[in-house]
């Protein structure tokens, strides 16, 4: 298998046990901050994303790229159904199904990682496993909740053995994001790890280097940021500094959303 070059050899996705790791929440420490939850009543007044409208419609489908094979499609549960069919590569083979992804359709944030691992397939559900409950508790700990939310991935079916999919498996199946994204228009994509900091904002990302830093792309505000299961594995303080990007993430949905 030919790799694109840049994006990290070792599979991100979750699911796995960590070998001489403490408790999953060793490092983390859950601030509650009352104030940063939008109460219920706030809920519809304080978003930041207009109505959807017809001109909406109309603007959706002229940025869907030519050919795409979702243009004109606006509404999430009518993709959704397109998507869990899609056999447009062979990781569908050897997947229980596809995991289409979940959470708000409002979203004003998208988080999106790399593919589903063993219990996501299992699930049929993003980031339920132990990388999922880190994405769980950093939500939570920053005042979000993951409904609120919506939760993607670059691939939609699990790549056998949990390895990292393949350029053109990912090439395949971008455009059933790339339709989530258009109907969503989330205001904020976290991007996390590297497949889906290269593969959203630019292929030359590091990690390592450029987490913690905000892109603008179409409209969108986009963070690179760890994904959960490199955090889980703690290399280079890694649970400090995903920390502080979700204060960054906090404060930016703060500036352009309430
Ligand atoms: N890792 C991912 O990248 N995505 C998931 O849904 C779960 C683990």
């Amino acid at each position: 298998m030919k790799s694109k070059p840049g994006v990290f050899q070792r599979s991100l996705f979750g699911g796995e046990s960590v070998p001489g790791q403490g408790t999953l929440f060793d490092g983390l420490t859950p601030v509650t901050d009352p104030g940063a939850r939008r109460l219920p009543e706030q809920q519809e007044t304080t978003g930041c994303k207009p109505d959807l409208g017809q001109e909406l419609s109309r603007d959706l489908e002229a940025k869907a790229p030519a050919g795409d094979r979702f243009a004109g499609i606006d509404d999430l549960a009518l993709l959704r159904q397109l998507v869990l069919k899609c056999r447009q590569c062979s990781l569908r083979q050897g997947a229980r199904g596809v995991v289409f992804g979940e959470g708000n359709p409002e979203a004003e944030i998208m988080f999106v990682g790399e593919g589903p691992g063993k219990t996501e397939d299992e699930m049929g559900r993003p980031f339920v496993g132990r990388a999922g409950q880190l994405l769980d508790l950093m939500l939570k700990s920053h005042g979000f909740s993951r409904e609120e939310t919506f939760i993607a991935n670059i691939v939609k079916c699990r790549p056998p053995g949990n390895r990292l999919p393949s350029p053109d498996e990912v090439q395949a199946c971008l455009p059933n994001l790339m339709a989530q994204i258009r109907i969503i228009r989330p205001k904020i994509i976290v991007a996390l790890g590297a497949l889906a900091s290269q593969t959203l904002i630019n292929p030359g990302l590091r990690v390592t280097r450029d987490r913690g830093k905000w892109f603008e792309k179409d409209g969108i505000s986009y963070l690179v940021t760890f994904h959960p299961a490199a955090v889980l594995r703690d290399e280079r303080n890694k649970r400090r500094l995903i920390w502080e990007d979700f204060l960054s993430l906090k404060q930016k949905h703060a500036e352009l959303c309430r």
